[in-house]
């Protein structure tokens, strides 16, 4: 009787292995399907890719326009794009940024260098980390990026030096402002002005300041300058926010003989042309870099091959050609 009970058990205890064994078997199968059907999803690109954009400053009238070419070429191509940067200009704060994208394994990275020797060890981290970064209006040539999207700034330059001799007549001592000392934009511009200025003997340049891209800061520097040096009587920026910078000192100081040369075409400096307080300003075409870049980027990702550089145009806007100038 006692092994007839044995006997039982044992066949109770195996059957329900063998429901433990199946159960465990079924589930394990559904884990892998789901587990092969989510691979399958990401494989397939059914969920869209992913880029963060990362600008010098999050509400500057320049970036927005790099903003919304991003954001109009994210639709186009079915992909997500995030904006983001510093409230104000900062190479740490920028940085943090890169790393915090780098960190969240995004699928592409669209950010401009503000200070190459800084930022090219990270660009360089993101690349082998199979990240790809474009970068846009201000280039990290020594680094591994794919591609730069923005300005040839030299040859922008030389346009502002250009513009400033045929629309300038006698001698003349000049002021510059640039907007940043780290980035090789601002660096390239003045070094392409300088180019064509020093050439022509009727103009010497007496000082150059920053303004850390403020219009607020350009002002100050600009008053400053002015008052030491007051035979300056032109003044020139060579990024977005500078010549309205400028336009406040010279009124401040009420001196009507100064003309003003500045860099892109944000709503104020376009009025302040049509006022006739800045005689020209040289455009980027910010909205085409952002769309360009993140067109690149879908390129890319896509297995096609992609330019190392995509140089957008720019172009000298004065009062003989501003009612015709419309940039998104
Ligand atoms: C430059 C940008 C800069 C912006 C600032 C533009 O001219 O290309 O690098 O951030 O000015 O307002």
């Amino acid at each position: 009787m006692s092994n007839k009970r044995w006997t039982l058990t044992l066949i109770c205890l195996f059957i329900l292995f063998l429901y433990v064994f199946i159960q465990f078997i079924w589930t394990t199968r559904q884990m892998e399907g789901a587990v092969e059907s989510l691979d399958k999803r990401v494989s397939l690109n059914e969920e869209p890719l992913h880029f963060i954009l990362i600008a010098q400053e999050f509400d500057n009238p320049y970036w927005r326009k790099i903003e919304k070419g991003a954001k109009d070429a994210a639709k186009e191509f079915q992909v997500e794009v995030e904006y983001v940067a510093p409230l104000r200009t900062s190479v740490e704060e920028q940085m943090k940024l890169l790393e915090k994208a780098i960190a969240s394994k995004v699928d592409g990275i669209i950010v401009q260098s503000l200070d190459e020797e800084t930022f090219t060890p990270i660009i360089n981290k993101a690349m082998s980390k199979n990240i790809p970064i474009i970068t846009i209006d201000t280039d990290a040539k020594g680094s591994k990026r794919l591609s730069y999207v923005g300005t040839d700034n030299f040859a922008a330059g030389q346009l502002l030096g250009k513009t400033v001799v045929d629309m300038t007549s006698g001698e003349h001592k000049i002021g510059v402002i640039i907007g940043s000392e780290s980035s090789d934009n601002q660096q390239e511009r003045l070094d392409g002005f300088l180019s064509v200025i020093q050439q022509d003997p009727r103009f010497e340049v007496v000082n150059v300041e920053v303004s850390n891209i403020s219009r607020i800061q350009a002002s100050i520097q600009a008053e400053i300058m002015l008052r030491k040096f007051p035979d300056i009587s032109i003044m020139v920026g060579t990024s977005a926010l500078d010549a309205i910078g400028m336009t406040v000192a010279v009124k401040n100081l009420q001196r009507s003989d100064v003309q003003i040369f500045g860099f892109d075409d944000v709503e104020e400096t376009i009025t302040a042309i049509k006022k006739g307080e800045i005689s020209a300003t040289i455009i980027q075409r910010p909205y085409e870099m952002g769309y360009v870049a993140v067109q690149l980027m879908v390129k890319h990702l896509k297995g096609q091959p992609i330019p190392n550089v995509y140089f957008t145009s720019s172009k000298k806007i004065d009062a003989s050609n501003v009612q015709m100038e419309v940039t998104p």
